[in-house]
């Protein structure tokens, strides 16, 4: 039997609750991957912040190097800044290990609630690829004379053309993979020195796959395309900020952040990658055992897929699906009265019966 060492963080606020049901559901794949994960809880996050200072030991990242992969739940809460617990935990483990992409499906399930009228399920399947490295959120910039009059921020967007020729030919790869167009998103028309390179690099990386459609929109558009004519979208690839904002309205058209999940991935496998429901920390109703952890469990899918379990990855998905057709144990957000517990336990069992 292979071995998986896999770090969890369960974070804040509803992070231990839904990463408790993502861990049993990997247990129980166990037999079916013929893998043995073997956890190890680091109990970092906000509330070790305010009793050690800091959000992770000063040696964290020495230590995550050491497993195959990362499972997180939520992080952020009440008394620590937002831009604290996030750059120096979530941030920081995206970058330190190179996990430049952030793989986010936006699929409309069976069963899943969606908001706009007309549109056929089947016509909501997107892949967002997003840049996970650099971009807006490469942490450039500088804040001069705080608190006086002249004070000065800036804050640089950073495209290297490392970053983002490796992200689009990603892109690509996945694109031919799957037998799906591509799109890219990007704003050359204000942006005109970092989205005029970003649309230049989409040209140029392409010349390598004539077999791929492509399309392009500017950002604005796509935000309002992906409401008006989801079909229009099937593997996508922009840039940080602009993947952060349309994977939120992605999970608005899907079912809501319930069911909305990301891969944090190194595809070339030097470090371990991520794996996150990418929901928040959610204080407000956290301890209740009334949080989604559907959204945990396909991050587990990914996960799976992460270690060329695809089979296994889609059974999963599978049985979230059923899950949410059967609708007899859902959280009261998708209007179940079920526990955060009783839909892990019927995502498990669901997928069980799909290898009877
Ligand atoms: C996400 C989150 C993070 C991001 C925040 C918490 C820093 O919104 O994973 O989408 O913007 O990347
Ligand atoms: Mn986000």
């Amino acid at each position: 039997m292979i071995e998986k060492k896999i770090a969890v963080i369960a974070g804040d606020g509803i992070g231990p609750e839904v990463i408790a049901e993502g861990m049993k559901l990997l247990k129980a794949s166990e037999p079916y991957c013929g893998i043995h994960f073997e956890f190890t809880e680091f109990p970092w996050g906000c509330e070790y912040y305010l009793r050690e200072g800091r959000m992770m030991p000063e040696n964290g990242i020495e230590i995550l190097s050491g497993y195959d992969a990362i499972l997180l739940g939520a992080v952020g809460y009440p008394g620590v800044p937002d831009h604290i617990s996030l750059w120096d935990l979530l941030l920081t483990i995206r970058k330190r290990f190179d996990q430049y992409v952030n793989l986010r499906p936006i699929r409309l399930l069976k069963g899943a609630p969606c908001p706009l009228k007309d549109v056929r399920r089947e016509d909501i399947d997107m892949l967002f690829i997003r840049e996970n490295s650099e971009g807006e959120y490469a942490g450039a910039g500088d804040r001069l004379y705080a608190g006086t009059e002249r004070e000065v921020v800036m804050q640089n967007g950073v495209f290297s053309r490392y970053g983002t020729e490796r992200i689009i030919r990603y892109a690509y790869e996945t694109a031919r993979k799957y037998g799906k167009t591509l799109t890219s998103i990007s704003k050359g028309n204000a942006l005109n020195y970092s989205m005029v390179f970003w649309d230049e690099i989409f040209a140029e990386v392409g010349k390598d796959y004539p077999d791929v459609q492509t399309k392009s929109y500017l950002v604005d558009a796509a935000a309002m395309l992906m409401v008006t004519h989801p079909e229009r979208f099937q593997v996508v690839v922009c840039s940080n900020l602009f993947g952060d904002i349309l994977t939120d309205l992605g999970a608005a058209i899907t079912g809501g952040m319930g069911l909305a999940a990301g891969a944090n991935l190194d595809p070339e496998r030097r470090f371990p990658s991520m794996f996150e429901p990418i929901h928040g920390s959610a204080p407000d109703i956290a301890g209740q055992n009334i949080s989604n952890p559907l959204a945990t469990c396909w991050s587990i899918s990914q996960m799976l897929d992460h270690f060329d379990c695809e089979k296994e990855g889609a059974l999963i998905l599978q049985a979230i699906e059923n899950t949410l057709v059967d609708a007899k144990y859902l959280t009261p957000e998708l209007g179940g009265s079920a526990s955060t517990q009783e839909v892990g336990a019927e995502v498990i069992r669901q997928y069980q019966a799909l290898h009877a």
